[in-house]
Order: C-alpha cells, then sequence, then structure tokens
C-alpha cells in the first residue's frame, strides 16, 4: 500500500531548510510500493522528483509535481573473502552511517567520505567526493528501476559514466531511474589508505600519526570537516554550492599574470581545475551575508540560510556570485546543487 499525501511542507526534508510545499509527496520504504505508485494516476499524471537526504537540492518555489522519498533501507554481505567484502546496501540508508559502520568493521575505501551528508542512493548520481577520494573508486554496481520502463536494471561501474560530481543518473537518466541500492567494494585487510589531500597530512602530523587507521583517516576527515563545513542542522546548507571549474590552460596562464596565486590542479588534456571558493573569495563574497542567506565564513563554497531565508534569496545570491566571478576571471561557475 502506498499513501500520496498533498501540499507537503518540505522544509524538514532538505539541509537548506526553506520554505517549499510539493504538491503531492510519497514516501518509498519497499520495492513493492514504487511498482504500485508508478501505475498510480498521480505518478502518470505529474512531474516527479526524487528525493533522498535533501542535501544537494534548492527549492526555489513549491514543487506543482509529486515527489518521491526514498526510504528503502537494510546492508547485506553479498560476498566475502580474506582480504575483500561487498555490500548491497539500500539506497535510503544515511550515507555517514554506513560510513560508521565500515570503520567500526575496519572495512575500508570510504573513510575519505565521512560526514558527507545525504544517503547511499544519492552518493553515485553525483559521484560524491573528498579528500582525495570518490565513491566511484569503491561502487562495483548500482541497481534501481527504470522509471519510465518499470524494469529493474543494474548498472556495473564502467556504465555508470562516473565523472567529477557527475553520472548517467544527473544526466541521460535524470529523474528517470530510481536507485534502489548500490554495491561497494571494500577492503578487509590490504587498506588504500589515502592521506595525499593536505588537510589531512596536517592533522596526522600534529597528532605524530605515521601509519593511519582507517579509524583514524575517518577521524581526522570529520575534524577537518567540522572546521570547515557548517554542520548543515545548526545552519541550513547543501554543502558546496558549485562545482570546481576546469578551464584551458592557456586561460589558466592568462590568468596567472593578473592573479599569480591563483591555485590550479592540472587535470588530464591541457586542463586545470580551479578551486571555485579562491575565486568566489576573491570577489570579496566569503563571510558575505545578504539579508537571511549569506556565504559561509569559512568556506566560500558554501552558501547558508542564516534563518527563515527563501530558496529564491540563495538562487539570488548565487546569480550575483556567478555574475561577479565570470566578470573578474572569465570563468562561468556551474551550480553542484540542484535547483528546483
Ligand atoms: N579556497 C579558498 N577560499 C575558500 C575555499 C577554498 O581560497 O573559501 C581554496 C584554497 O586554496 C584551498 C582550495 O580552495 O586550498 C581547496 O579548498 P578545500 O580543500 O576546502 O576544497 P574545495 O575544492 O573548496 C572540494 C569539494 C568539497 C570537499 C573538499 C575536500 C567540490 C565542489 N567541493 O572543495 O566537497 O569536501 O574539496 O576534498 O569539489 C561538497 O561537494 O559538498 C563538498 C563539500
Amino acid at each position: 500500500m502506498i499513501t500520496i499525501e498533498e501540499h507537503k511542507d518540505l522544509r524538514p526534508l532538505t539541509t537548506f531548510g526553506v520554505p517549499a510545499n510539493a504538491r503531492y509527496f510519497c514516501r518509498i520504504s519497499s520495492l513493492t510500493a514504487l511498482e504500485h505508485l508508478i501505475q498510480h494516476p498521480i505518478y502518470l499524471n505529474n512531474t516527479r522528483f526524487i528525493l533522498g537526504g535533501g542535501s544537494n537540492v534548492l527549492f526555489t518555489h513549491d514543487y506543482n509535481g509529486l515527489i518521491i522519498q526514498n526510504l528503502l533501507k537494510g546492508i547485506t554481505i553479498r560476498y566475502e573473502s580474506d582480504d575483500l567484502i561487498e555490500l548491497e546496501v539500500m539506497a535510503g540508508e544515511v550515507w555517514h552511517d554506513l560510513v560508521m559502520h565500515c570503520v567500526h568493521h575496519n572495512w575500508g575505501g570510504i573513510e575519505n567520505l565521512s560526514l558527507i551528508p545525504g544517503t547511499v542512493g544519492a552518493a553515485p548520481i553525483q559521484n560524491i567526493g573528498a579528500y582525495g577520494v570518490e565513491v566511484k573508486e569503491v561502487i562495483k554496481s548500482v541497481t534501481g528501476i527504470n522509471l519510465e520502463t518499470g524494469l529493474l536494471r543494474t548498472f556495473l561501474n564502467h556504465e555508470c559514466e562516473f565523472n567529477y560530481r557527475d553520472s548517467i543518473f544527473k544526466s541521460k537518466l535524470k529523474e528517470n531511474f530510481f536507485i534502489s541500492s548500490v554495491t561497494l567494494t571494500l577492503s578487509k585487510k590490504t587498506h588504500r589508505i589515502n592521506t595525499s589531500y593536505g588537510a589531512i597530512h596536517d592533522v596526522l602530523k600534529q597528532q605524530h600519526i605515521t601509519t593511519p587507521s582507517i579509524q583514524q583517516v575517518s577521524d581526522a576527515v570529520i575534524q577537518i570537516r567540522r572546521s570547515k563545513l557548517p554542520d548543515p542542522t545548526v545552519l541550513g546548507n547543501a554543502g558546496s554550492f558549485f562545482k570546481n571549474p576546469t578551464i584551458p590552460l592557456a586561460h589558466y596562464q592568462k590568468l596567472q599574470k593578473s592573479f599569480p596565486e591563483i591555485p590550479g590542479y592540472t587535470s588530464v588534456n591541457q586542463e586545470v581545475k580551479v578551486p571555485a571558493g579562491w575565486l568566489i573569495e576573491q570577489c570579496g563574497w566569503k563571510g558575505k551575508r545578504v539579508g537571511n542567506v549569506g556565504v559561509h565564513t569559512q568556506q566560500a563554497l558554501v552558501l547558508v540560510n542564516y534563518s527563515n531565508g527563501s530558496g529564491a534569496e540563495i538562487f539570488s545570491l548565487a546569480s550575483q556570485i556567478i555574475l561577479s566571478v565570470k566578470e573578474k576571471f572569465d570563468i562561468t561557475l556551474i551550480c553542484e546543487v540542484n535547483i528546483k
């Protein structure tokens, strides 16, 4: 059986905490419930949006369609050897709870992704990443229902078209694929500890840790995130609002003449990735408050809702930031957050 609610208040369901109502709203706790939903007239006659933990979406107005919240739960061991473990994790599990579960069992691979808000099902959609690791490195497959055809399908890692903060689920299959579970391959013994990211290295050095455990890496990441990123339960936000842009090397070299200290990480094909936080800070936005919303004091990539801000106010602030970065650096920032 399914229950479809009307005029649902979405404020508590997104980490930005902005006011918005959904015309229709349905929680899905089993695949049978989803099968019922996709035959329902309200589903068939409305646009839809799949919600996980609400940590990467900004509602700028009421949603005049059906919001489907993925609440599928469960973790199952699918395969285990001396050195590897394969976990099938249902999409509605909370990502950080999964990380803590794995750290507790000393299963390695996602400890650098500690404290990222959101659900397991959302992780492959934007290929979440932090501190030198992207989730694509441990994903074996992603399973779900194609909402156009109603068919169950499993995408193997190479079929997911993973990229920086991108995947097939965010492009070709956007809003058309309901992820039911994600299967991860994690290490049990031979861990690939990744402390290459400067900030982790610094924290571990301060603590005189030279050969860190999975737990110690996770603790370091949590410490860094708590110092830089606002806790969404205290201050509304959705993590990085923009992606770090990639620009042609020639453009980067031109900018270096006017801004010799511009940071950049060379990626492939003569392109350079520039931290958007630096660009935004250079335009004077860091820590700036505009009415009820603003730019975080510690990390200019994060927009925050101080109190009672609206999605439209946050979007307007984002638009002003995009404009000033374009004017100063001739770089167009792209939103990482899903704007609705
Ligand atoms: N920087 C500034 N000012 C700022 C912020 C950053 O100058 O206000 C510059 C500094 O030069 C710093 C560099 O940017 O050295 C990188 O900053 P940071 O390590 O904080 O990382 P980021 O590139 O700003 C990305 C991810 C974060 C992730 C961190 C750590 C994106 C869009 N963001 O931020 O992801 O936690 O790296 O790996 O790629 C998220 O996606 O929600 C998120 C928080």
